[in-house]
């Protein structure tokens, strides 16, 4: 993977970063950026390009798009990243054809140009060649710091990188694939992995390569229910997918790898909304017509006493519907663990980011991934379209 520093002189140059700027919007009223983090995280490779004397052409997604809506429009999010800069930042109507080209070449050293969402150009996710050779024509070098984005193959994360002359990793992606990287490779031990989330599908290749390198996996959110049937307990109308008991009895069947630790107590409710009462029993048998919504108190306990005795944490994936108060304690309980913990604590992107911006504990990790997807598949050990087009 090339890097930021191999890149010759940038003076006079425009370099055309990727960035993964899809970011929440508020719902009312003009639109506008409801959770800055991402912008904020490609802060550090725009002001190096641009203290090296680069313009530099911006290109993301928001969202997907089927027919350019306007509500996904970039301009909200162009509007907080002249704020957050102290500078302008042009939005470009579009994102290729002659009048962007114009655009780009104007520009001055240090200027700054954001294209319009890159997905409205339905060619994007099919990493169209024509689009790719667009992209590279508003650029002398090719920067990809879009880290959420990485585990695509599409136009501007994978086909523009093999068309301009040269390319490199922006400060960003290279921290996050560092990170990531190293956290199976050399993990100061014990490895804690706290898994949650809904579906054992989804989170299958992560669950087996912890296995392999992990000492302990604590298991939580609706995730938690696949394995409990796999063992006999009854789950009510918990979710449960028979699909995944399958999984679930596949990896608890195995004698060998890392410790695999089960909620011992649960939350439960009728249904899973704000109105709905919640109970805490003992032990993890679910009634008929009850649901699981929450990991218990002395399973939330036993998890933040595991989470203080390690070396390392990797956390990701909700304990329960946090998003709900009386169902929020467990992932609460569990990111507060991982804030006051010394371990090295790295959090993988998505709903355990959002949980932790939401208990104000965002900048008590070591490592906030800024992607989901794309740091599970990492950790998969899945090799990244975006990561491999720089090398
Ligand atoms: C994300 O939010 O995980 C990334 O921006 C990727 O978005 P996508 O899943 O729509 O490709």
């Amino acid at each position: 993977m090339r890097r930021l520093a191999d890149l010759g002189d940038l003076r006079g140059r425009r370099a055309l970063v990727r960035v993964d700027f899809n970011v929440p919007l508020t719902g009312d009223g003009p639109a506008q950026v409801a959770d800055d983090t991402r912008i904020r995280a490609a802060l550090p490779t725009i002001a190096a390009l641009r203290e090296r004397g680069a313009a530099v052409v911006l290109v993301s997604h928001l969202g997907r798009p089927r027919d350019r809506e306007p509500e996904l429009s970039l301009a909200p999010v162009g509007r907080r990243l002249s704020q957050l800069l102290e500078a302008p930042v042009r939005l470009a109507p579009g994102t290729r054809g002659p009048a962007i080209e114009r655009m780009a070449a104007e520009l001055g050293p240090a200027e700054v140009m954001l294209l319009e969402n890159i997905r409205y150009e339905p060619g994007e996710t099919r990493n169209d060649p024509e689009l790719a050779a667009d992209l590279a024509r508003l650029a002398d070098v090719y920067v990809n710091d879009a880290f959420g984005a990485a585990h695509r193959a599409h136009s501007s994360t994978e086909g523009v990188a093999r068309l301009v002359p040269e390319r490199a990793a922006g400060l960003l992606l290279e921290r996050e694939v560092t990170t990531l990287t190293e956290l199976l490779r050399e993990p100061v031990r014990p490895l804690v992995a706290v898994l949650g989330g809904a579906k054992v599908a989804d989170k299958l290749g992560v669950i087996e390569a912890f296995r392999s390198v992990a000492d302990t996996i604590l298991i939580g959110g609706a995730m938690c229910f696949p394995f409990l049937r796999a063992l006999g307990h009854p789950v009510g109308s918990s979710l449960c997918d028979e699909g995944d008991v399958e999984l679930a009895r596949g990896l608890t069947g195995t004698g060998t790898g890392a410790e695999l630790v089960l909620p011992s107590d649960l939350v439960i409710a009728e249904r899973l909304d704000a109105g709905a009462a919640a109970t805490a029993i003992d032990g993890v048998d679910v009634p008929d017509g009850m649901m699981g919504c929450d990991i218990g108190p002395a399973t939330a306990a036993a998890y933040a006493a595991r989470i203080r005795s390690a070396g390392t944490v990797f956390w990701n994936g909700p304990m329960g519907a946090f998003e709900i108060e009386q169902f929020a304690a467990g992932t609460r309980v569990v990111a507060e663990a991982v804030a006051a913990s010394s371990a090295v604590t790295v959090v993988g992107g998505g709903d355990s980011a959002a949980a932790l911006q939401r208990f104000g504990l965002a900048d008590r990790v070591t490592h906030l991934s800024t992607g989901g997807g794309a740091s599970l598949e990492l950790i998969e050990g899945r090799s990244l379209p975006g990561v491999e087009a720089l090398a």
